[in-house]
């Protein structure tokens, strides 16, 4: 069998911060994978000069992942027919609002039956209909998608933070290929067969991170952030169970992409903290995340929408209060201290 050829498509915080990884970690099994990692890079202007050309030359994401080397093999492609030619592993990793339309841009140009693993967080509502990004890759590329999720802030993941993640995986002989991919020994990859677990926990804990984000503003303390952790893994749990077939209990108690991320996002990472300033400055969503993330972009606050869709087409909002709340204080001016009403 040849080599794995890998490319990252996305480049982003955590994109580039998988990219250092997958970086350093194929250097460390050339036997298994070739040595150079492409990631597709949307191109764009920063101080002057094209992104792709910073990282080419400085080995450095200087826009969204400042002070970081990515090591020499990571090679930044602006072409997505480019970047994934002759690729056998895609690694999936941009804001979920850009997956649909770079999918259309890569059909037809991917091997078909290659290994992909989605790192987006996110899921895509179509009235009554939901479809995970590893379901919609996997459709639209005939390949097989795994989901990466955990409580991965990459600015701490980059800086060699201890750190744990969750991949689930369609088939468990993939695990090994995966663990040699993103294993550091400050990375530590834990492989479970609950590909929607995963996926699932990565986009409702977002919205969750929103409530945490404006209680945080309204200064309510910790015990309401604690209990609207609690309250948001129980909405979680119960949302994947009702409506997903074979989501596994252990994802949300014992994995890092369940329990561990709810906490990590509801403390700190940018829906929370664009969530805070919502509350104290008044101003909108829109208005603070181009002030607030130079470029980075706000997931909560969409899949809050996305999830409220979806459930009124399904007649089940009042089974979610939070998630409920939480969409209705975002986007039809409900009153943030109402957030825990109804709970
Ligand atoms: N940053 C984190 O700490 C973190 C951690 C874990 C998971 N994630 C998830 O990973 C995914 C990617 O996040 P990120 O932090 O790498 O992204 P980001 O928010 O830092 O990046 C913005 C990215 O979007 C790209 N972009 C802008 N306009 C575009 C367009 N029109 N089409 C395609 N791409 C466009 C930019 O080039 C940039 O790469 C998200 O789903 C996020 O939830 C992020």
């Amino acid at each position: 069998m040849g080599k794995e050829k890998i490319t990252i498509v996305g480049s982003g915080n955590w994109g580039s911060a998988i990219a250092r990884i997958a970086g350093n970690n194929v250097k460390q099994n050339p036997d298994m994978f070739d040595e150079q990692v492409k990631m597709w890079v949307f191109e764009e202007e920063f101080e002057g000069k094209k992104l792709t050309e910073i990282i080419n030359e400085e080995h450095e994401n200087r826009k969204y992942l400042p002070g970081v080397a990515l090591g020499e093999n990571v090679v930044a492609i602006p072409d997505i027919g480019e970047a994934v030619k002759g690729a056998t592993v895609l690694i999936f990793v941009m804001p979920h609002q850009f997956l649909v339309k770079t999918l259309d841009q890569m059909e037809g140009k991917v091997t078909k039956g290659i290994r992909a693993v989605s790192l987006a967080k996110g899921v895509e509502v179509n009235g009554s209909d939901i479809k995970l990004f590893a379901d919609i890759i996997s459709e639209r590329l005939e390949i097989s998608c795994a989901a990466l999720s955990g409580a991965n802030i990459a600015n701490e993941v980059a800086r060699d933070r201890f750190s744990e993640t969750t991949i689930g995986v369609r088939k468990k002989e993939d695990g090994d290929m995966w663990k040699k991919l993103f294993t550091t020994p400050k990375f530590r990859v834990s492989i479970v067969d609950d590909v929607a677990g995963v996926s699932l926990c990565g986009a409702l804990k977002n919205i969750v991170a929103v409530g945490s984000g404006l209680a945080d503003g309204l200064e309510w303390g910790n015990n309401s952030k604690a209990a609207i952790m609690r309250i948001g893994l129980m909405e979680m749990k119960s949302f994947c169970q009702e409506f997903f077939e074979g989501v596994k209990e252990e994802t949300f108690l014992e994995q890092s992409a369940g329990v561990a991320d709810v906490i990590t996002s509801c403390l700190g990472g940018r829906n929370m903290k664009v969530a805070t300033a919502f509350v104290k400055e008044k101003r909108s969503f829109e208005e603070l995340e181009k002030e607030m993330l130079n470029g980075q972009k706000l997931q909560g606050i969409h899949t809050a929408k996305e999830i409220n869709t979806f459930l009124k087409a399904r007649n089940r909002v009042d089974a979610y209060p939070l998630f409920t709340n939480v969409y209705r204080i975002c986007w039809e001016g409900k009153p943030a201290e109402e957030l825990t009403d109804g709970l």
